[in-house]
């Protein structure tokens, strides 16, 4: 009660004897009672200050009941009335933060983005970056983080944490994508079998053919690099044992395939499409993949082929029309 009763007695005083000596001045003057502000106007209103506050609290994701989330930034105490809370006191490091934050927004938006154009139609908020959550990390980066920190074990509770807390939020991507991105990154740091268990936390969440061919991906990868192509093949058939047949779209080998084609090893990724072609005659991507391959290996005829082919089956399919005009014009490139 005291303290902010006391300071507001102060601060009559000092307006008062303010007023007296430049009272033109004194119009806009407030007696809004605060104390220690540095970046909102000295006399903003008491109703623009609750605003600012309500949003520092809202889109950090702090608990809104009972001034919980204030307390993040200010000093007090859910024991005591609301009134003998130090609102001014700059004891948490999180209210420093937060100034910084508040003066940078204002920079943003009063600075940059009022250059860009006279009419200016988004404002930057706190919410732009942090979307209801006080770290403001994109979750990929975090989990890498996590696991960096704490191994596999904490990753895997740190997303299902997030998942608890934010899932209806838009806080953090939690599409199929982002697992199975976090699962490559390990993969490529040398960390298979991390990324195993992510793909596999994936599947858990995400029953779909886009879950799985992560996990297929890596399986088919591992068997190549330990005994080549063949182990690669028997390594697919062994996989129907363990994946649902919707599991198996024309984009597993497909994306592989592309992937060993870079990186030199351009006769595997031909059997690749080839098998892809044999087991998904109807898909695009696995005629379009061969065709290309083909022509690569200077087999112009079977390429044009397999490419005409598809289109006389599918007259209207545009991409079909393309990708036979760009064989076509390769072909006679080529002569
Ligand atoms: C993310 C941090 C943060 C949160 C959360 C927050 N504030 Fe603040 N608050 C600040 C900062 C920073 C200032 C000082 C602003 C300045 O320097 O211009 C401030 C200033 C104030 C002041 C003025 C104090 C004075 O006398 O100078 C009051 C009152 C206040 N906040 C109330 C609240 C209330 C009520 C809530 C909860 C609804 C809240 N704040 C939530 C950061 C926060
Ligand atoms: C342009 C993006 C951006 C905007 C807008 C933004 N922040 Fe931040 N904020 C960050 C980043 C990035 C960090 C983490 C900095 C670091 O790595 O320590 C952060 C950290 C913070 C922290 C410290 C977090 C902690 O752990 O306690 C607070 C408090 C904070 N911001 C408050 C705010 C408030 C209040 C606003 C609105 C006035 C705001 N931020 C607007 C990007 C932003």
């Amino acid at each position: 009660m005291g303290a902010v009763n006391g300071r507001r007695a102060i601060y009559l005083l000092l307006t008062i004897g303010f007023a007296s000596v430049t009272p033109g001045s004194v119009e806009a003057w407030q007696d809004n009672g605060y104390t220690n502000l540095h970046v909102l106007p000295a006399d903003v209103s008491r109703a623009e200050l609750g605003r600012v506050m309500l949003e520092n609290t809202r889109s950090l994701g702090l608990p809104r009941r009972a001034g919980e989330g204030c307390l993040h930034c200010h000093v007090g105490s859910l024991d005591l009335p609301r009134e003998e809370w130090d609102y001014a006191s700059d004891e948490k490091p999180a209210k420093e933060q937060a100034r910084v934050m508040m003066a940078m927004v204002r920079e943003i938006n009063d600075g940059h983005l009022a250059r860009l154009s006279g009419r200016q139609s988004v404002e930057v908020g706190c919410a732009t970056c942090h979307a209801g959550r006080l770290n403001p990390m994109p979750l990929v980066d975090l989990l890498l983080a996590e696991h960096r920190d704490g191994g596999v074990e904490s990753l895997e509770s740190a997303y299902r944490t997030a998942r608890a807390r934010y899932y209806e939020s838009d806080a953090y991507d939690f599409r199929v994508g982002t697992l199975a991105g976090v699962a490559t990154q390990l993969a490529g740091a040398g960390r298979p079998e991390d990324a195993v268990r992510v793909h596999r936390m994936n599947i858990e969440y995400h029953e779909s053919p886009e879950a799985h061919a992560g996990l297929m991906r890596l399986r088919l990868e591992q068997a190549f690099r330990s005994g080549g192509a063949d182990a690669l093949v028997s390594r697919y058939d062994a996989l129907r044992d363990e994946h649902p047949p919707e599991a198996f779209q024309p984009g597993v080998l497909d994306v592989l395939g592309w992937g060993l084609f870079r990186s030199g090893n351009k006769e595997v990724a031909r059997t690749l499409f080839e098998m892809n072609l044999a087991e998904f005659p109807d898909a695009f991507p696995s005629h379009e993949s061969l065709a290309y391959v083909l022509m690569d290996a200077g087999e112009v005829e079977r390429a044009l082929e397999l490419a005409r082919a598809w289109v006389r089956e599918h007259p209207d399919h545009r991409s079909g029309a393309q990708l036979v005009t760009e064989l076509e014009r390769m072909a006679g490139a080529g002569r």
